[in-house]
């Protein structure tokens, strides 16, 4: 037996155990420490668990390919087969359509929604109140953080707020075709119906906006030009889509993982309800520490060596954020540990490199102000328990659901 094969049978990472998922942390740091690049047999892939090296990986795009990360996350279920979205787009292409996607994101622009999106949190507290009464059980995530950032991003798109179940239930179905090896015809069936829909659903709009432009993100999207050239029908169905699932599913999981969370560390709430002025603090550090996206995928462009590993050309590469935000060679000893006074200055959550995430200032954003809209109009707001049931996907994190026991501000 070689050293590298008596090295890969100690791994117990699988990203396609539900049961790694539901715990990743302890499997990355044994990653870390003695695989840091690593082939998973299961996902004919290398994952990278370094802080070091998954910046290396990321901030190189010409070794590291984005082209094949729609294709490897969707499979044949990308509802817009026929162009690549941002997110799968290496430069040149890239840059011209992320300049463009850009300008509806920077910070100028985001401040002006804030008071929309406390608006946002509040009436889904008063359809709470209104349907449990001031005092009782609910189920936060599907009554409240599901229904939170699809309703702040179909108002930036300008799509229908009526529609807004189905949205999440497209995304859901979506990237749950991360897993499509392990499922059943059933499952599978769910998933490409919702790829029909969703693509029927922006194809409509997309007529509707062309015949009467408003002031929506998609309008903006169907008149502007670049170099002189306007986006293509694909192009703009891309864009919305994309911006639907970074959209959504990160900042629900990113706000289910912070109560969960809150379950888990002792007085945490307390803290937060004391001074308020802690809450971008805890987010900050709730996004290093258990953040909603696990791992991203890149696929070489050639032969590449990393700590004695060769890595083929044309080879799935997938760098594990999570593990990143984790490693003691980055962030002390404590790395492990939930700090709130940490303030990371960097992180591994939002990617790095020419795809940074585009909602970084807004997710932010949204998941302070509804923490503190949150603490203000419930005196209690409690989860019942910190081991929620986990979404099945090596590549999204956050609870399926939470109960939680409230009280609402008389
Ligand atoms: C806590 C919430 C969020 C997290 C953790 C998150 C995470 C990420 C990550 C890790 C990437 C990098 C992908 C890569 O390098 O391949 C990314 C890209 C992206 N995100 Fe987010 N995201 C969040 C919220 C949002 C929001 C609210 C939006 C939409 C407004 C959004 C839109 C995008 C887009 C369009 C990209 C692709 C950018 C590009 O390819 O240039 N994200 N996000």
């Amino acid at each position: 037996m070689t050293s590298e094969t008596a090295t890969a049978e100690k791994i117990t990472y699988d990203p396609l155990d539900p049961k790694v998922t539901d715990h990743p942390y302890p499997h990355y740091a044994q990653l870390r420490e003695i695989a840091p690049v690593h082939y998973v047999p299961s996902m004919n892939g290398y994952v990278i668990s370094r802080w070091d090296d998954v910046m290396q990986v990321l901030q190189d795009g010409k070794t590291f390919s984005s082209a094949q990360f729609w294709p490897e996350l969707l499979g044949e279920y990308d509802p817009v087969p026929e162009v690549a979205p941002m997110i799968s787009l290496d430069p040149p292409g890239h840059v011209r359509i992320r300049r463009l996607a850009n300008k509806a994101f920077v910070p100028g622009k985001v401040n002006k929604m804030g008071d929309k999106i406390r608006r946002v949190a509040n009436e889904l507290i008063d359809d709470i109140i209104e349907r449990h009464g001031n005092e009782g059980e609910f189920d936060f995530v599907w009554e409240f953080t599901a229904l939170f950032p699809v309703t702040v991003i179909a108002d930036v798109l300008g799509v229908d707020l009526a529609q807004r179940e189905d949205f999440k239930h497209w995304v859901d179905s979506l990237l749950s075709a991360g897993n499509r090896a392990a499922y059943d015809e059933e499952k599978l069936a769910v998933i490409e119906q919702a790829s029909k829909d969703i693509r029927a659903y922006f194809e409509r709009v997309f007529e509707e906006r062309k015949a009467s432009p408003g002031e929506d993100l998609i309008s903006g999207f169907i008149q502007a030009e670049i170099d002189g050239e306007k986006l293509t029908r694909s192009e703009v169905l891309n864009m919305a889509i994309l911006l639907l699932i970074g959209g959504v599913e990160t900042t629900t999981n990113l706000l289910g993982i912070s109560f969960t969370h809150m379950k888990r560390i002792a007085g945490i709430q307390e803290k937060l309800r004391a001074d308020p002025g802690l809450i971008a603090s805890f987010v900050e550090e709730m996004l290093r520490y258990d953040g909603p996206v696990q791992m991203l995928f890149r696929h070489t462009t050639r032969e590449v060596e990393m700590h004695g590993v060769t890595i083929p050309a044309n080879t799935l590469v997938m760098p594990l954020l999570g593990a990143a935000n984790h490693d003691e060679r980055k962030y002390g000893a404590e790395a492990e540990e939930f700090v709130l006074e940490r303030n990371p200055k960097e992180m591994m959550s939002f990617g790095q490199g020419p795809h940074f995430c585009l909602g970084f200032y807004l997710s932010r954003m949204e998941a302070r102000l509804a923490i503190e809209t949150l603490l203000e109009r419930f005196e209690v707001l409690e989860p019942l328990t910190g081991e929620p049931k986990w979404m099945e996907s090596y590549f999204a994190r956050g609870p399926k659901g939470l109960p939680v026991r409230f009280k609402a501000r008389g």
